[in-house]
C-alpha cells in the first residue's frame, strides 16, 4: 500500500478538495469516514491525518467523533476547523458556542516559529478563507498559539511536542492564498518518500487489471464520455481483445454523435458494438412525462439491452468508470444527502449478471482521468468534452418524449453548440445546450401568424457542478443563436435564455 496522507471526513464540503490539493503536492491522499479504525487507518500507511470541517459543533447531539485512540498515532495530525475544534473538545481546552457565523477573507497574523508557517513572512498578514460559527475560547494545556485573526484569536495553534495542529481558517480553499504552502509544509512534517505520479499510477492499474482478469474475459459499455472511454483504454492496454465493448445508441444522444464517437473508438484501436436501440427507448418512453420516472425507465431499458447484447463466453467482469468522488460517497456515515435527480447508471447490473465489477478508476478524481487520458493518448475532444447526462436529450425535452420533438431538439442543440464552438467562450464555459419546452406560443412569419413551439438556451459556467452561475454570453452570440434556430428548426418561433443559478435552479430542466 502506497504511504498517504489520510483524511478523515466529518462532513464538511471542502473535504474532497483537501484531497485534490495534496494530491497536487504529489502525495497520495485518501478520504475515510471520521469513525475509521485506528487498525484502518494504519492498513491504509497512514503518514498523516487530516481532521475535516464539519457542519456540526463538538457540543452538538450526534456531532461525529473519531476513534478515541487516534492520537495514539505515531504521525502528524492537522485539524481544520471543526477538526481544530474537535481536538480543543477531546484534549480539555474550550469551544465557544456561536450562533453567529464567520465566513468570508480574514487577516491571520502569525505569532510563533510553526514549521506550518515555514516559509512564510513571520511579520505580515495573511490572507485566508474562514467559515465557521464556533471558536476556540481556551486552548488544551501543552498547546501554544502559532496564528491569530480579530474574531478568532486562536486561529491557529500546535502541541509544544507532538506534531499535532490545528487551524481555524481552510488552507485548502484558493482564497487562503498561502493554502497550498502551509498544506506543503504539514506534508513535510510527515515522512513521506512516494511520489503519487499519474505514469506511475497507468503502469501499477495495468498491471494490476492483468493480475485480477487472469485469462477472464470483461465486458463494458463504453459512452464516449471521459470515465468510460479512459476506463476502457487503460483495460484495453491491460488485456487487449479480450475486453469486450459495447456502445448502446437509446436515440437521446446529440446530433450526429453517434457515427462521432463510433470513428473516435475506431481511431484509437478500441473494437466497439454499436447498438441501436433508439425505436425501443422512444417507445418505452411513450405517454411518460415524469422527470423521475423517465430516468428510471431509460436506466432499466439501458440495462435490458445492454444485457442482450453482452453475452459471450468467459465473461466473467464488468468494466465500470466510477470515480473517487462516487466511492466516497458510498462509504459516508453522516447519511444520505436528499435525492434531487437519481442519476442513470448501470447500478443494477453486476449483480443480475453475476459479474464481478473492475473499477480501474475508482480511486481518481476527474481532473486526474482526465490526465491519465492525455498519458494514453486519447484525442482532447473526447477528453475536453462537456458533460452530457446519461438519460440525453430526454430530460431537455419536458414532458413526454416524441421522436418530433427530439428532431428539433437535436437541430437546436447542433446550432447552439456550433455557434459556442467557433466563439472563443468553448473552453471556459462548463455547459451549452438547448431545451425544447413543449409550449406553444405566437409569432408572424412574413405575413403569417405562426403558432409554435419554445427553445430555451442554457449555458452555464461551474468548476464542479455543484454550484453553477448563467454565462454572460456576448448579445452578438445570443442574436446568432437566436435567429439561426428560429429560421433553421422548424417548429419553433421562440427563443429564450435562461438567466438562473444553480441554487436555487439546477443546470438541467429536469
Ligand atoms: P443538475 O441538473 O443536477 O446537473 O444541476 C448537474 C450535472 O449532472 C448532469 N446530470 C446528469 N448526469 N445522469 C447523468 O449522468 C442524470 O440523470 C443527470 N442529470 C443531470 C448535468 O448535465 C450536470 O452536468
Amino acid at each position: 500500500m502506497m504511504e498517504s496522507i489520510v483524511i478523515l471526513d466529518f462532513g464538511s464540503q471542502y473535504t474532497q478538495l483537501i484531497s485534490r490539493r495534496i494530491r497536487e503536492l504529489g502525495v497520495y491522499s485518501q478520504i475515510m469516514p471520521f469513525n475509521a479504525s485506528i487498525k484502518q487507518i494504519r492498513d491504509l500507511n497512514a503518514r498523516g491525518v487530516i481532521l475535516s470541517g464539519s457542519p456540526y459543533s463538538v457540543y452538538q447531539k450526534g456531532a461525529p467523533k473519531p476513534d478515541k485512540s487516534l492520537f495514539s498515532l505515531d504521525v502528524p495530525i492537522l485539524g481544520i476547523c471543526y477538526g481544530m475544534q474537535y481536538i480543543t473538545h477531546s484534549m480539555g481546552g474550550v469551544v465557544q458556542r456561536s450562533k453567529q457565523r464567520e465566513y468570508g477573507r480574514a487577516e491571520i497574523e502569525l505569532s510563533c516559529d510553526s514549521p506550518l508557517f515555514k516559509d512564510m513572512d513571520k511579520d505580515a498578514k495573511h490572507t485566508v478563507w474562514m467559515s465557521h460559527s464556533d471558536r476556540i475560547e481556551k486552548m488544551p494545556a501543552d498547546f501554544e498559539l502559532i496564528a491569530s485573526s480579530a474574531n478568532s484569536p486562536v486561529a491557529g495553534f500546535q502541541h509544544k511536542t507532538k506534531p499535532v495542529f490545528g487551524l481555524q481558517f481552510h488552507p485548502e480553499v484558493s482564497h487562503t492564498v498561502e493554502g497550498m504552502q502551509i498544506l506543503g509544509n504539514f506534508i513535510s512534517c510527515c515522512s513521506i518518500s512516494q511520489k503519487w505520479d499519474l505514469g506511475a499510477f497507468v503502469d501499477a492499474a495495468v498491471s494490476g487489471i492483468k493480475n485480477s482478469v487472469g485469462r477472464d474475459y470483461v465486458i463494458g459499455a463504453i459512452s464516449g464520455g471521459v470515465d468510460s472511454t479512459v476506463a476502457s483504454v487503460l483495460t484495453q492496454r491491460a488485456i487487449g481483445d479480450r475486453l469486450k465493448l459495447v456502445f448502446i445508441d437509446n436515440g437521446l444522444l446529440r446530433y450526429g454523435e453517434p457515427e462521432e464517437v463510433m470513428s473516435a473508438f475506431k481511431a484509437m484501436g478500441l473494437k466497439v458494438k454499436h447498438v441501436d436501440a433508439s425505436s425501443l427507448f422512444i417507445s418505452r418512453l411513450k405517454g411518460v412525462a415524469d422527470p423521475e420516472r423517465k430516468r428510471k425507465i431509460i436506466g432499466k431499458t439501458f440495462i435490458d439491452v445492454f444485457e442482450e447484447h453482452a453475452h459471450g463466453k468467459g465473461i466473467q467482469w464488468l468494466l465500470q468508470g466510477t470515480l473517487y468522488p462516487d466511492v466516497i460517497e458510498s462509504m459516508s456515515h453522516l447519511g444520505p444527502s436528499q435525492t434531487i435527480k437519481s442519476h442513470h447508471n448501470v447500478g443494477g447490473l453486476p449483480s443480475r449478471m453475476r459479474l464481478k465489477v473492475l473499477e480501474p478508476l475508482r480511486l481518481l478524481f476527474k481532473d486526474e482521468v482526465r490526465s491519465i487520458g492525455r498519458l494514453l493518448g486519447i484525442p482532447d475532444g473526447i477528453l475536453q468534452r462537456q458533460p452530457f447526462p446519461g438519460p440525453g436529450l430526454s430530460i431537455r425535452i419536458l414532458g413526454e418524449v416524441k421522436q418530433q420533438h427530439v428532431d428539433m431538439l437535436k437541430m437546436a442543440d447542433r446550432i447552439v453548440r456550433e455557434e459556442i464552438d467557433k466563439s472563443s467562450l468553448s473552453t471556459t464555459l462548463w455547459q451549452y445546450f438547448a431545451v425544447l419546452l413543449p409550449v406553444k406560443t405566437v409569432g408572424i412569419m412574413g405575413d403569417e401568424r405562426t403558432y409554435e413551439y419554445v427553445i430555451a438556451v442554457r449555458v452555464v459556467n461551474s468548476r464542479d457542478a455543484m454550484t453553477a452561475d448563467w454565462a454572460r454570453l456576448p448579445y452578438e452570440l445570443m442574436d446568432r443563436l437566436s435567429s439561426r434556430i428560429i429560421s433553421e428548426v422548424v417548429g419553433v418561433n421562440r427563443v429564450v435564455y435562461d438567466i438562473s443559478s444553480k441554487p436555487p435552479s439546477t443546470i438541467e430542466w429536469e
